[in-house]
């Protein structure tokens, strides 16, 4: 009994039909997703069981590294052919024999819907469950909405549902998403499960009641759920239909679940974030480089014990490698053990971690005084004061002391590391890992290669991401590099519009109802003023005079507000919540008459697509300097360092959207108004001109 796969294909459903119980086993790598073939497949074997006398319970396992994770992305695209998931998924769990789903690895979407309708469930201490439809813009279209709220109520489901968050084997156990943990064997455990059930009646996740929630309560939880997503359209609705399940029959409920389901899986947003999906695996795939060996790394050395130095070693020591941190005084490196036992204790006390685990962690990071005892590392990254010469001092000296193939990085965010390279006897092995603040938390790395580092020091950074779950993007040297580089035009964009009549927190918001987590100048606030100040400081000499300059976060920071750290920045902090500061709006008002400009409203569509449109234009230049090899790194670059929304899919795959024209016109008119920078970009303009797209 097999599915019905081409001749060239492996099976990827197969029965074997030990007796009295059989299993049922999926093998369609990589992830087991219920392609076409997969869903055929279950559904024959699914009737075989029904009607196979001698098997009297089955378990549904998979092959390879995981459980199935899910509906196929790929086929998304196409129109959805028979037989669709739900009915499989039904047909499982209507089985007149108990069902028993073996988990593994991860039961993600359709997967852990198939878990769900299935009889009982048995999982590996690591296997992990979600639902994380609502991540590609879509809810749950297979039973998710209606049977998870069955098994773990409608509380536990809205979460799971609404956030997407994967749990751990044991958070499911504890919500009743899961039966009971394998000790050793998963398949014989299920077995054993299964055995055990035959003869008593089945238990049917979907013939189960909800208990409702009160309507005051549920209808603010669903209006929370909506200000969360910040425009994403899909966790509001995810919500409706889980609150749904305590009112409509299984039948009705999956009915509307459906149409959610394919109306969600056509839509902008739906597709915007199945390219982020696509974009964050693609990124680690350049050209000319999947031949390429990386080097070996198990001892990293880490320069700098501040925040950033910190936040990296964390992240270091969370993946399993041998951590050294140096400083150059016995104070320093005392604050930045703190600083790291502080983080772990957190996640210990927010359950996060057990107190075992820390204490592993801790062990796995040494911490010595000076440079000297790092000379066994296989890498040795930087992470000290942002000043070139400081850098390049400390370069002169790694070099001295490393062994020659050790890689030297430097964690640099806007510093030309062709310069810092040019100190050592090693240019080719010196390279940019430039982390994003909390390093141990923040998913970007960028990889940043001069013109001499060689190909196996890049491999060896996308190793390195994959090893600690970062989404690495490798771009070439320019001032800022890919991200910070369009920030800080789009920070500039924001302080015209200051000028010509918002104020901080009109932008802020304007750019935060663009699904921003936060605007710029709350993040400057948060970020510290103090650092791009010292950016400008270093760059003046070289500043173009006939460039529009606004100084208003230069004398914010004469007064010493540097942000939240100070209690004032762009606004000022009681309690740690943000208020407009009158202080600022006379700094802003005085800048606008200074200028001889008249204030006016600005309404937040404005905002909203003139930053757009700064940013669609800086990252063209990017791409024209070859800085990056594809539009793709840019969006991946802006939605995992700087909170563009991915519902929007990254600037570029929104540009295509919106269209290049209206673009194009936006930006030379800020060119006729701003000046010198705002020039539009030569392949925006040819695109524009030739109807070309970003993603053809
Ligand atoms: N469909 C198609 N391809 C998928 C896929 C899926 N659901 N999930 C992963 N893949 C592909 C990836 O694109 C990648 O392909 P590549 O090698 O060509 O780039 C390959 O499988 C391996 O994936 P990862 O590189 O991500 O491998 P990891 O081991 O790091 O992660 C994973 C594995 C946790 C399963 C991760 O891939 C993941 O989160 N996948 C998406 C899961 C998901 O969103 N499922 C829900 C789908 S929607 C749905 O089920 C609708 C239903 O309700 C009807």
């Amino acid at each position: 009994m097999t599915a019905a796969a081409s001749p060239e294909q492996a099976e990827p459903v197969r029965l074997i039909p030990t007796a009295p119980v059989a299993v049922i086993e999926i093998d369609n790598p990589p992830v087991n997703a219920t392609s076409q073939t997969v869903r055929t497949g279950l559904l024959e074997a699914i009737r075989e069981v029904d009607r196979n006398p001698q098997i009297e319970a089955v378990v549904m396992a998979c092959a390879g590294r995981t459980f199935v994770a899910g509906a196929d992305i790929r086929e998304f695209g196409q129109s959805p052919r028979e037989p669709h998931l739900p009915d499989v998924i039904n047909a499982i769990e209507a089985c007149s024999k108990p069902v028993v789903a073996a988990i593994h690895g991860t039961a993600l979407g359709g997967g852990c819907e198939i878990a769900l309708a299935s009889h009982a469930r048995v999982a590996e201490p690591g296997a992990s469950f979600g639902l994380p439809e609502v991540k590609l813009g879509l809810v749950p279209g297979a039973g998710g909405t209606q049977r998870l709220p069955r098994l773990i109520g409608l509380e536990a489901a809205l979460d799971l549902v609404t956030s997407g968050r994967n749990v751990k084997a044991a958070e499911a156990l504890r919500l009743g998403l899961v039966d009971r943990l394998s000790s050793g064997d998963l398949r014989q455990d299920a077995i054993e499960l299964a055995r055990e059930l035959i003869g008593q009646p089945l238990r049917r996740t979907g013939e189960r009641p909800v208990a409702p929630m009160d309507a005051e309560a549920a209808s603010a939880k669903a209006a929370e759920i909506r200000r969360k997503a910040r425009g994403a359209e899909a966790p509001g609705k995810a919500a409706e239909l889980v609150l749904l399940s305590a009112s409509l029959p299984l039948k009705d409920g999956m009915a509307r679940e459906r149409e959610t389901f394919l109306e969600l899986r056509s839509s902008e947003q739906s597709a915007a974030l199945r390219h982020a999906f696509f974009a964050e695996r693609e990124v680690t795939r350049l050209p000319g480089l999947d031949s390429v060996e990386p080097r070996p790394v198990q001892k990293v050395g880490i320069v700098g014990a501040g925040t950033m130095g910190s936040g990296i070693a964390i992240a270091f020591a969370d993946a399993g490698f041998d951590v050294k941190v140096v400083e150059t005084s016995e104070q320093a490196l005392a604050a930045g053990q703190t600083r790291i036992a502080d983080v772990y204790d957190k996640q210990v006390g927010s359950g996060r971690l057990t107190a075992a685990a820390r204490d592993e962690r801790l062990r796995t990071i040494g911490y010595a005084l000076g440079t000297s005892s790092l000379s066994d590392r296989d890498l040795v990254i930087e992470a000290v004061f942002e000043d070139l010469e400081v850098k390049r001092s400390l370069f002169r000296d790694l070099d001295g002391i490393l062994p020659p193939g050790t890689i030297l990085a430097t964690n640099t965010s806007y510093l030309d590391i062709s310069l810092i390279a040019s100190v050592t006897s090693r240019p080719a092995d010196v390279v940019g890992l430039h982390f994003f603040s909390p390093a141990n938390v923040m998913k970007l790395l960028e990889i940043v290669r001069t013109d001499k580092t060689t190909a196996d020091v890049v491999a060896t950074g996308l190793s390195l991401a994959k090893r600690l779950r970062k989404i690495p993007v490798v771009c070439r040297v320019c001032d800022g590099f890919v991200g910070n580089r369009i920030l800080s035009r789009y920070r500039l964009q924001a302080e015209y519009l200051l000028e010509e009549g918002a104020l901080p927190h009109e932008i802020d918001a304007a750019l935060e109802a663009f699904g921003f987590p936060m605007g710029p100048f709350a993040v400057s606030d948060l970020a510290g003023l103090d650092i791009a100040w010292a950016r400008r400081k270093r760059l003046a000499p070289t500043r173009d005079p006939r460039e529009r300059y606004v100084d208003i976060a230069d004398r914010l920071c004469e007064a010493g507000r540097f942000g939240r750290k100070t209690g004032a920045g762009w606004y000022r902090y009681e309690g740690g919540k943000r208020e407009v500061d009158p202080f600022v709006t006379t700094l802003v008002e005085e800048s606008s008459q200074r200028r001889g400009l008249t204030r006016r409203r600005i309404p937040a569509d404005e905002i909203q697509s003139r930053i757009r449109a700064a940013i669609v234009n800086e990252a063209c230049k990017i791409l024209d300097e070859r800085i990056v090899e594809r539009p793709l790194d840019v969006d991946v670059v802006m939605m995992h360092g700087y909170g563009y929304p991915a519902w929007r899919g990254g600037p570029l795959f929104e540009a295509d959207r919106v269209g290049l024209q209206p673009i194009l016109a936006q930006v030379k008119e800020r060119a006729d108004q701003d000046g010198p920078g705002w020039e539009p970009a030569d392949g925006l303009v040819g695109c524009a001109a030739s109807g070309a797209k970003f993603y053809p």
